[in-house]
């Protein structure tokens, strides 16, 4: 009956006509993105369990564990490569020598969550154990007896067709349903699915777990990031609250981004609603990225507990609108969110640019009102707009964030007549404030 409560009105309404409607990972954990750490980005296989409580250690004194970062996730490379004589995974004996037990019993002490990796085929992509036909044991290893809270399931060393006689979907229910009879009896476990490539998981993710990798690996360079926007720009809508669009671990601190280009990426990830988890060697953190990082304006919509929608463009700026551009993707961006429209504008440029819109070209702006502005990297209110707003000199690469707040009727006598001037018609049926 728990999981009941969670399908809400319209599928309770569909249980007096239809089978019951499996209703994937809506299971109370993830409704908002998840805040964390990733091991992966900084550190791949030169992992242990002092590097994870150090990592854990320093998310509390640098202030990302007040901002809300909260889960602590090893990647790959954690295992033995082979499993136990009853065939379950074993944690590496010398770099997990204390026992996975021991390690996610510290970083809950931390008060942190803790995440770990497997892999949906054979093996991981760096050979050690995958989770096939062993989905349920190793759901029970993972989280019933080591107490690990979150699962990114990986893509590789996937079997034959003869053997595993399924589809991507069918593949990845495996294991989520392995965690969804953990559901009552040991807790709801996070499940983001790692399945990259060409495989439109954005139209199924959502039944089965809480995230979806849609893209290869990000890298520390901004044709990667400019091509992960590109990519994400076409599919906003499916992300939502208990499901969304993952862009990728945050490569910020990495070398490779300039300031601007990190402050790009943070927002890019953070407006569209990607998990955000954190790929940077933290005891060589720089104080300017720490700062990026905990940008509370920028999180608190990242997790807006009243508004879970995407920022979508509203316009693609130097190519013409709905245009795949991997170099060049859309610049002019907005969403909804608790508190006002909030607009996103990128100069993907390599030189300074300034950036010009029309309120009414966001769908989320009424005509004839003003707008109050909010600059959410600089922290300041910055006036009022009225029918238009101009950003200038932006840097290459560069972003604003903007959270525009309804302000009343514009004033009288502002020329054209009608902001949106397509069809705009008095009374009489005259055509009015055309341009
Ligand atoms: C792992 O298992 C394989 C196959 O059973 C075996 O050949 C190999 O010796 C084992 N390796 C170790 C380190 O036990
Ligand atoms: C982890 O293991 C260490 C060393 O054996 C021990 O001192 C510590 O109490 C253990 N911590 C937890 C939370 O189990
Ligand atoms: C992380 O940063 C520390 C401090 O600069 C450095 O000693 C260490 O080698 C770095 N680790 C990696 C994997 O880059
Ligand atoms: C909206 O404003 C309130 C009050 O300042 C703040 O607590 C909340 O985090 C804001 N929500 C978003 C999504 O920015
Ligand atoms: C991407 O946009 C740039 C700038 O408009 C253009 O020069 C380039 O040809 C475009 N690339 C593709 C693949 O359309
Ligand atoms: C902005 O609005 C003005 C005045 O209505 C109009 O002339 C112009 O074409 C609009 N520009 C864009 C990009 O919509
Ligand atoms: C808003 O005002 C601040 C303080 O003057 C300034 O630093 C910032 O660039 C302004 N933002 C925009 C988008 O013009
Ligand atoms: C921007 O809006 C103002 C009214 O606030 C108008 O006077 C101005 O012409 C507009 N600029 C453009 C470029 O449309
Ligand atoms: C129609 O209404 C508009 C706006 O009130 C007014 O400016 C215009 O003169 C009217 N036209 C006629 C033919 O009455």
């Amino acid at each position: 009956m728990k999981r009941l409560s969670h399908i809400g009105t319209a599928a309770v309404v569909c249980l007096c006509t239809m089978p019951i409607v499996v209703q994937g990972l809506n299971n109370g954990v993830a409704k908002f993105p998840a805040l964390g750490y990733n091991t992966w980005n900084a550190y791949q296989c030169n992992i242990d369990q002092d590097l994870l409580i150090t990592t854990a250690q320093l998310m509390k004194s640098l202030g990302l564990q007040a901002a809300g970062y909260e889960y602590v996730n090893i990647d790959d490379c954690w295992a033995m490569k082979n499993r136990s004589a009853t065939g379950e995974l074993v944690a590496d004996t010398t770099r997990f020598s204390r026992g996975m037990k021991n390690l996610t019993s510290q970083i809950h002490d931390l008060g942190f969550k803790a995440g770990i990796y497997g892999d949906s085929g054979w093996f991981t992509c760096a050979g050690y154990p995958g989770s096939f036909d062993h989905e349920e044991q190793d759901a029970q290893t993972l989280f019933e007896d080591w107490g690990f809270d979150y699962l990114k399931y990986d893509n590789c060393a996937i079997p034959f067709d003869d053997i595993i006689r399924q589809g991507i979907v069918g593949k990845h229910q495996r294991m989520s349903s392995a965690l969804q009879n953990l559901e009552e009896t040991v807790k709801p476990i996070v499940f983001s699915l790692c399945q990259w490539g060409w495989s439109q998981v954005w139209l199924w993710g959502a039944t089965l777990g809480h995230s979806w990798r849609t893209t290869g690996d990000i890298g520390p360079n901004w044709p990667s990031l400019a091509s992960i926007i590109n990519f994400n720009s076409f599919i906003t809508q499916a992300t939502g609250y208990y499901g969304r669009n993952d862009l990728d671990m945050l490569q910020l601190g990495n070398g490779g981004l300039t300031f601007e280009e990190a402050k790009s990426h943070f927002t890019a990830w953070a407006l569209m609603k990607s998990p955000l988890l954190i790929g940077t060697n933290l005891s060589a953190i720089t104080p300017d990225i720490v700062e990026i990082l905990t940008n509370r304006e920028i999180l608190a919509i990242n997790q807006d507990s009243v508004e879970p929608s995407s920022i979508s463009p509203f316009r693609w700026g130097i190519n013409p609108d709905w245009t795949s551009n991997d170099s060049f993707p859309a610049q002019y961006w907005s969403g909804p969110s608790q508190n006002g429209t909030v607009f996103m504008l990128l100069n993907t440029l390599d030189e300074p640019a300034d950036m010009f819109f029309n309120l009414t070209e966001s769908p989320w702006i009424r005509a004839g009102r003003e707008y109050s502005v909010r600059d959410l990297w600089s922290h300041t209110d910055n006036g009022t707009a009225i029918r238009n707003l101009t950003v200038s000199a932006m840097p290459p690469h560069g972003v604003v964030a903007l959270l525009l707040k309804d302000a009343g009727n514009e004033p009288d006598g502002i020329y054209p007549q009608c902001a949106v001037w397509s069809q705009c018609t008095a009374e009489n049926g005259t055509l009015v404030g055309g341009n």
